[in-house]
C-alpha cells in the first residue's frame, strides 16, 4: 500500500482556507456513507441534493473541523474519507440553516430524522468518536478503510485519547473490518419507531477500542 498517501486537513490552510474540491468529494462521500438511509428518508432522486448539502455544510468552518477530517490518496487521486469527533465539538459541527436544502415536508422530515439519528450524542472525555468513514466504491478493497482507521487512531493517541469508538448499523457487514482492527461491540441500541421508520435502519451497535 506504498500508493496510499494521506492528507491533513484536508481544507484548510492559512493562504487558501477552504479548497472547495475537498469539500465536493467529501460531501460526496459522507452521502455515498448514508446513502441508504439518506434514500430511505427522502427519495433516490434528491440524492444530488444531499451532495450539494453535504458539500455545503463543509464549508466556512473554523479550522478546528478541518483538522478533524482525513482525506486518503491513491495513486494521487482522492479516494476515501474520515472525519472524527471529540467531546465539546458540537458547535464547530452545527447543523445551519443556510446549508439545508429545500426539499419539501416530507423529505425535510425525513433528513432531520437522519441528522437526529447520526449525531445525537455526547462524547465521553478522552475518548475519539469515529463520525464517518467512507472509501469511493471503484478503490474499496485495497486497504483504504483501513488506512483512514489507522490514521485516526494515530489521532485520537495524539490528542492524548484512551479509546476511540464507532457506531454501525448491526445490518451492515463492514463490521467485519471494524473487528479486524480490534473494536469491539460495547452496547446496541435501537431507534425510537419514527426514527426508525424515517431512515430505515432499526438498530446500530457502538464499537469500541482501546487505545494503548
Ligand atoms: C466500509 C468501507 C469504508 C471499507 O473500506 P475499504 O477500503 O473497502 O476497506 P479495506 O480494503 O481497508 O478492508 C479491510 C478489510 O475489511 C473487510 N471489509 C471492508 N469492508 C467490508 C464490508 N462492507 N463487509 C465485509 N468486510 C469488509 C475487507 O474484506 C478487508 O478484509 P481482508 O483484508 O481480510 O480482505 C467501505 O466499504 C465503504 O466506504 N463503505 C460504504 C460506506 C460505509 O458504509 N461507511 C460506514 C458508515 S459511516
Amino acid at each position: 500500500m506504498t500508493s496510499v498517501t494521506t492528507q491533513q486537513p484536508i481544507a484548510f490552510d492559512e493562504k487558501d482556507a477552504y479548497k472547495d474540491d475537498d469539500c465536493k468529494f467529501s460531501g460526496r462521500l459522507l452521502v455515498e456513507a448514508f446513502e441508504g438511509k439518506f434514500v430511505h428518508a427522502t427519495s433516490r432522486g434528491r440524492i444530488p441534493d444531499m451532495r450539494v448539502y453535504q458539500a455545503n455544510t463543509q464549508r466556512r468552518r473554523p479550522p478546528e473541523f478541518y483538522k478533524r477530517e482525513f482525506i486518503v490518496e491513491y495513486n494521487g487521486e482522492k479516494a476515501g474519507v474520515c472525519g472524527v469527533r471529540f467531546l465539546g465539538d458540537n458547535d464547530i459541527y452545527r447543523e445551519r440553516d443556510e446549508d439545508m436544502p429545500s426539499l419539501g415536508c416530507k423529505g425535510s422530515c425525513g433528513l432531520y430524522c437522519v441528522l437526529y439519528a447520526i449525531e445525537n450524542e455526547t462524547i465521553p472525555p478522552e475518548t475519539c468518536h469515529v463520525d464517518h468513514i467512507s472509501v469511493e466504491a471503484r478503490f474499496r478493497g485495497r486497504g483504504i478503510g483501513k488506512s483512514l482507521l489507522d490514521i485516526a487512531e494515530i489521532d485520537a493517541k495524539r490528542r492524548g485519547c484512551k479509546a476511540i469508538y464507532l457506531w454501525v448499523a448491526t445490518s451492515n457487514r463492514e463490521q467485519h473490518l471494524y473487528e479486524m482492527q480490534e473494536y469491539v461491540i460495547m452496547e446496541k441500541y435501537s431507534l425510537c419507531g419514527l426514527v426508525w421508520c424515517q431512515t430505515g435502519e432499526k438498530e446500530f451497535a457502538r464499537m469500541e477500542k482501546t487505545l494503548v
